[in-house]
């Protein structure tokens, strides 16, 4: 069950006090590297909430950064007793809060949360304004969080994760760039093609998605032909909150989500656009795992979601959908390839370990093992 109220819409941003004061008094608003006080939201916010107290934890980067951003926000919340957390911007932002909102009720090192090695109690209560429709942090309990030194970005999900309030307004995403818009419409896809490729699904389920699919990638068009295009970005923003939530599948075998395994050694290890990895390896993916076994779920995905003439012969309709997936994603002006986001060859393998290692990918629908990863690896070089 997902505890998070939405409250969606142009102008909810006016609830905000009322939503906050639930809470109590001491906020930690925490922000990214200044697009809030761009679009006038940080304004907005400072001018609803005077009431209040506010802490501030600015400077959250994109793939946030266990160190500083985690243990800053941690050590503001024991100073200050912080009563709730105030997330305002993207994904990272959220993730960010996430992971200071159960380290902050912790004793230990907060990393240990993070890498499970201990589980969280209790946490502060986290409400958002989500700027960039992309993740769905804003509806789950996940949060992504890197840890430098190691090169590791993990996965961290935990129920008490699930923002309590969260404010999704589609205004606040008009100003986000062409870059993020596609980058965002290729993660949410993403997130609905993890999910759709498996063994199990249901006529529900699979129409549920195959619709999500085809939102995203005729409304992620119109918000980039016209930014202010406000039914397109309401749409997206939807399509996005729902991704990871679990909605999309509720009931389906389980996938392994294999192309976010291998993304986040992407940006672990290069610090790259999580979107724009995602795009780059889907479809290397798809094609090296298209075989007897998984071609009856591409031929569905290619008749329903582009319309792929049924009657052909199924490997045809299987490796037309792929083109299509890879085309849809040029098309949105991503770069496709991994040179193009300035990885090379050097660390493929080192990469490929990481990941056979740490994320458990022979246990996904497809199973790959470490070669496999390096195949995908090298073919989206
Ligand atoms: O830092 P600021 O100045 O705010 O700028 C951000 C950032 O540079 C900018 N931005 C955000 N809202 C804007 C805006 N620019 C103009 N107007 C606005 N309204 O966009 C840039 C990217 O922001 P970021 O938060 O990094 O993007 P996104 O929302 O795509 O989040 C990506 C992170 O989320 C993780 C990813 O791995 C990555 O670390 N993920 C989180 C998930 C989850 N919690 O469920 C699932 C995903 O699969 C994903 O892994
Ligand atoms: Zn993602």
């Amino acid at each position: 069950m997902t505890p998070t109220r939405l409250i969606f819409g142009k102008g909810v941003i006016e609830k905000l006090p009322e939503v906050m004061a639930q809470f109590g008094k001491k906020i930690l608003l925490t922000y990214g590297g200044g697009s809030i006080k761009k679009i006038g939201l940080y304004d907005k916010v400072k001018e609803l909430l005077s009431n209040f107290e506010i802490i501030e934890l600015s400077g959250i980067q994109p793939n946030p950064k266990y160190d500083p951003s985690v243990l800053d926000g941690v050590r503001l919340c024991k100073e200050n007793h912080v009563d709730v957390i105030l997330a305002v911007g993207g994904g990272s932002v959220l993730d960010c809060s996430k992971a200071i909102a159960t380290g902050a009720k912790y004793d230990g090192d907060p990393w240990e949360l993070i890498s499970y090695q201990a589980f969280a109690k209790e946490s502060i209560p986290i409400v958002d304004i989500i700027t960039l429709a992309a993740t769905g942090s804003e509806y789950d309990p996940g949060g992504v969080i890197s840890r430098t030194e190691t090169n590791d970005k993990i996965g961290y999900v935990d129920p008490h994760n699930f923002p309590a309030v969260s404010f999704l307004d589609p205004t606040y995403t008009f100003t986000v760039s062409k870059k993020q818009t596609a980058a965002g419409c290729a993660d949410a896809m993403n997130h609905i093609m993890e999910q759709y490729f498996c063994e199990d699904s249901t006529l529900l389920n699979d129409g549920f998605m195959e619709a999500g699919l085809k939102s995203l990638m005729v409304n992620a068009k119109k918000c980039l032909e016209n930014p202010e295009d406000y039914t397109a970005r309401a749409e997206m923003m939807l399509d996005c909150t729902y991704g990871c939530n679990g909605i999309y599948s509720l009931g389906n075998s389980r996938s392994g989500w294999p192309c976010h395994g291998m993304e986040h050694a992407l940006s672990a290890y290069y610090d790259i656009t999580h979107g724009e990895g995602l795009a780059i390896i889907t479809p290397r993916w798809m094609k090296h795992i298209l075989n007897e076994k998984t071609v009856h779920r591409f031929v569905k995905y290619g008749v329903n979601v582009f319309g792929i003439d049924g009657s052909l012969e199924k490997f045809e309709i299987a490796e037309k959908a792929i083109d299509e997936t890879y085309k849809f994603f040029e098309s949105i002006g991503i770069p496709m390839h991994l040179k193009d986001v300035g990885i090379d060859e050097s660390r493929l393998e080192e990469m490929a370990h990481h990941v056979a290692v740490n994320e458990g990918l022979e246990n996904a629908w497809s199973p790959l093992s470490e070669k496999d990863i390096l195949d995908i690896f090298t073919a989206s070089l």
